[in-house]
C-alpha cells in the first residue's frame, strides 16, 4: 500500500496528468513546510519582543542596557535535513518538530557577564516560557574554551486556529564571548581538521583571557557606578 505522498509523487511523473494538476500537487506537498517555517518565524518574533521589553525595563533602573544586540535566524532546510540524517530520523513535519529543536534561533549579546543571567532569569520567569533544556557553557566552558549560555525554551504563538507551542533556541553570551565564538566559528568549528595541539591550546588561552577581560570590565563598571551613586 502506497501512502498519500507516494501517490502524489507518482502522479508528478505521469505524463498524462495536466500541468495545472501537477502544480497543485506540488503546492499541497510543500504547504505544511512553508507553514512550519512561518510558525518558527512567528516564534522568533515573540521571543525577540520579550527580550526587547526586558532590555528596556532593566535600562530604566540602571540607565545601562543589558543587551548589546540580538541576532536571529530560521534554520535552513538544508541544515534541517543534515540534522535529520545525522539522527537517522525520517523526513516529515512531525519528525522535524521532534528532532530539531533549534529551527528558531536567537543569539542575545549582552554587555557584561551578570547581564547574561539577568536576561536568562527575566525570560524564564515568564508564565508562557517553559525551559526544556539548559547548557551553561559559561559556568562549564567547553574543552575548546567556548563560553555561552544555551537555552531551549517552549513558548506559544497565537494563530487564528488557536495557540501552538514552539521550541526556540536562545544563546546568551557577552560581547567578549561572542567575539571569540564568532571568530573561532569561522576559523575552526566543525572543520573536521586535526589541528596542532598548540593551535588548540592558543585558542583556548584567548578564550580564557577574554573571560578575564569580561570580569575586569564588569568590576570597572561597578566601581564607576558606585562612585556616581554616592555622588547622587
Ligand atoms: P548542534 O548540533 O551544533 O546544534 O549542537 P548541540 O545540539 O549538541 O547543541 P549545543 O548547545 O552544544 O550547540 C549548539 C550551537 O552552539 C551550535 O550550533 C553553535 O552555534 C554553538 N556552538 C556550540 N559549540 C561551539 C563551539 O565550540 N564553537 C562555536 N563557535 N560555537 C559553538
Ligand atoms: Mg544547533
Amino acid at each position: 500500500m502506497k501512502n498519500e505522498n507516494e501517490i502524489a509523487i507518482q502522479k508528478l511523473n505521469d505524463i498524462d496528468i495536466p500541468y495545472e494538476t501537477k502544480r497543485q500537487i506540488l503546492k499541497d506537498l510543500s504547504k505544511p513546510y512553508f507553514e512550519m517555517f512561518l510558525y518558527y518565524e512567528c516564534a522568533i518574533k515573540e521571543v525577540e519582543t520579550k527580550l526587547e521589553i526586558l532590555d528596556k525595563e532593566y535600562s530604566m533602573d540602571s540607565e545601562l542596557n543589558p543587551i548589546d544586540s540580538i541576532k536571529s535566524r530560521v534554520k535552513s532546510l538544508e541544515s534541517i535535513i543534515d540534522k535529520l540524517i545525522k539522527k537517522n530520523a525520517p523526513f516529515s513535519i512531525e519528525s522535524i518538530e521532534k528532532n530539531v529543536r533549534d529551527i528558531a534561533g536567537l543569539r542575545v549579546i549582552c554587555n557584561f557577564p551578570e547581564d547574561v543571567y539577568k536576561i536568562r532569569n527575566g525570560l524564564l520567569k515568564q508564565d508562557d516560557v517553559t525551559l526544556i533544556e539548559e547548557k551553561d557553557y559559561i559556568k562549564n566552558p567547553k574543552e575548546n574554551g567556548y563560553r555561552s549560555l544555551h537555552l531551549i525554551i517552549e513558548t506559544p504563538i497565537y494563530l487564528s486556529t488557536g495557540k501552538k507551542l514552539m521550541k526556540v533556541e536562545v544563546q546568551i553570551r557577552t560581547i567578549a564571548e561572542n567575539f571569540w565564538a564568532s571568530l573561532e566559528h569561522q576559523i575552526h568549528y566543525k572543520k573536521n581538521i586535526n589541528y596542532d595541539k598548540d593551535i588548540i591550546d592558543d585558542l583556548k588561552k584567548v578564550a580564557e583571557d577574554s573571560a578575564k577581560l569580561d570580569l575586569k570590565m564588569q568590576q570597572l563598571k561597578k566601581r564607576i557606578y558606585d562612585v556616581t551613586e554616592k555622588e547622587d
